[in-house]
């Protein structure tokens, strides 16, 4: 499709995006029932990078339908636990042979830098898939003895099994397309469901690609359906459709409760992952040679556009200056470009949406007072590029500091008092994740117990592992994603009693 086959494009990724892509649906790609396609842009250029198969309520259907026959008569669940882990460790191997494609995929579809899809996205994915590989034969019941107080002298014998929910929604954001995607289909493979995932609109192509793999992998048909489309009506089908037993979504707590609304039809089981405001508490005795890169790499990190962006940051008064102009100079540092030039740190936003809503919120920002120390608009005229943005003379009426910017964008605040910046703190509808930089070490776990957050970081931020369970307080989402908490999520326990005396 013309632009986005530069000379230093993988030439795999060249022969993926130059043809339109189907969708996966019973282990067949196929087009949409509507023979619809919609386009996926190249962010840093704003031009059309590929055309993808459009699904709609039609096509989720089909999906379901497929799922709902690998869940109840297909090979999957006759496969022994070590077939299905194995078959998780093979996908992982496929897409680590494969992290080059896969970087290129990501740069050009979400916009992100080249160098860091290759360094944190793809082996990300891959140690998620591998470690929820090894869960596939260690989810286990208990024998549980039972007393039964109206049946004097009986005896039983009382077990649970964990068993898979079933047939499973998934539907993901673009902030990062490929780990998402892992995210969610490494435990409900691991726990034996089956998936209809809906990637973003956004940024498709890596989830469409990792179907391939999938397929190559060996995984029975059915078992992982694909539907790209939009969230109103492709997403909407699947958070409504009747015959799907859990829907897990990631994205903006608007959307999660249209989520739950939507499930409410057949009470399918609800797992969200939404949006946040996260504090950064920096104290005065923190190590500012740790804590300066670590704020502004906690909001400049993947564009400002993740959901646990420190984007709130509180600095203890008497070092509020220097941190803050830290920050500052690392911002100026940052080399803002296209994703695929290997000198770029930050690439463009996602979408033009994304940056008109990015930049609505510093004209906000600064009609209600705020100023930019750096930063503070869109960056050239072609593509969604933004500078790396650092706040000040803000406080916590302003939307900028109330609502979630999901940009390079930090708003910094000052305190006085070290045991009235917690509440401050929590001060937030949202509760994903919080971090505290301070070297008494008394403080930091104090400072963490008191955090309303799923994460707290302590003297660092960004850090995620796949055996790390990630998820929100408050509206900031329900149930967790990754550790072994993220299995309880897709199964569910059944309750056997037998009498044998
Ligand atoms: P969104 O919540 O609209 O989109 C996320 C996913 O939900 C996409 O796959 C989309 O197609 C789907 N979706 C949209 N409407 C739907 C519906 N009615 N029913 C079912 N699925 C639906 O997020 P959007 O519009 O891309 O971004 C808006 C804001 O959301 C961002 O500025 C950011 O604040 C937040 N967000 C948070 C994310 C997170 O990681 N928690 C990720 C993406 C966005
Ligand atoms: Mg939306």
């Amino acid at each position: 499709m013309g632009i986005a086959v530069s000379p230093q494009i993988h030439p795999q990724v060249a022969d993926f995006i130059d043809k339109p892509r189907k969708m996966l649906i019973n282990g067949q790609w196929v087009n949409s029932i509507s023979g619809k396609t919609f386009p996926t842009y190249n962010p840093a250029t704003g031009e059309v990078l590929a055309q993808v198969a459009e699904g709609d309520s039609a096509d989720i259907d089909l999906a379901v339908k497929a799922a709902r026959k690998a869940f109840d008569q297909g090979p999957w669940r006759k496969l022994t636990v070590s077939e299905r882990g194995r078959l998780i460790w093979k996908l992982a191997d496929l897409l680590e042979q494969h992290t080059e494609e896969f970087a290129y995929i990501e740069s050009l579809d979400n916009g992100k830098a080249l160098t860091i899809a290759r360094a944190a996205d793809v082996p990300l994915a891959v140690d998620l898939f591998r470690y929820m590989a090894g869960w596939a034969t260690k989810i286990e019941g208990n024998t549980i003895p039972i007393s039964v107080p109206y049946t004097p002298g009986a005896k039983y014998l009382a077990y649970t099994l964990r068993e898979p929910i079933g047939v499973v929604g998934q539907i993901i954001p673009w902030n990062f397309p490929l780990l998402m995607a892992a995210w969610k289909l490494g435990p409900a493979l691991a726990t034996g469901c089956t998936v209809v995932l809906k990637p973003a609109e956004q940024t498709p192509l890596s989830s469409l690609r990792l179907g391939e793999l999938i397929t190559e992998a060996g995984f029975p048909d059915g078992v992982v359906n694909i539907v790209p489309g939009y969230g109103e009506t492709a997403g909407a089908a699947l958070a409504a459709h009747p015959d799907v037993d859990k829907i897990a979504f990631t994205g903006s707590t608007e959307v999660g409760k249209l989520i739950v609304h939507a499930a409410a039809g057949n009470l399918k089981k609800v797992t969200l992952e939404l949006g946040g405001k996260s504090p950064n508490v920096v104290y005065k005795d923190a190590d500012l040679d740790t804590a300066i890169p670590g704020a502004a790499s906690a909001i400049f990190f993947n564009h400002g556009q993740c959901c646990c962006a420190g984007s709130r940051l509180y600095v203890e008064k008497s070092v509020f200056d220097k941190v803050v102009e830290g920050i500052a100079e690392e911002a100026k540092k940052i080399n803002v470009g296209s994703g695929l030039d290997p000198q770029t740190e930050m690439g463009p936003l996602v979408s033009e949406e994304q940056l008109r809503r990015v930049c609505g919120y510093l004209e906000s920002g600064f009609s209600e007072g705020a100023k930019a120390i750096v930063g503070g608009h869109r960056k050239g005229d072609k593509g969604y590029f933004v500078e790396p943005t650092v706040l000040v003379n803000t406080n916590e009426d302003m939307k900028v500091v109330r609502e979630e910017i999901f940009g390079p964008v930090v708003t910094a605040m000052p305190f006085t008092d070290p045991e009235e910046i917690l509440p401050r703190a929590n001060n937030s509808e949202y509760g994903l994740a919080a971090a505290v930089w301070t070297k008494d070490i008394s403080k930091a776990h104090r400072t963490a117990e008191i955090l309303r957050a799923g994460t707290v970081w302590i003297n660092c931020y960004n850090i995620f592992d796949a055996a790390l369970p990630f998820g929100g307080y408050k509206q900031s989402g329900w149930g967790r994603e990754m550790g072994h908490e993220v299995l309880n999520n897709y199964t569910q326990t059944k309750a056997v009693c037998t009498k044998v005396a």
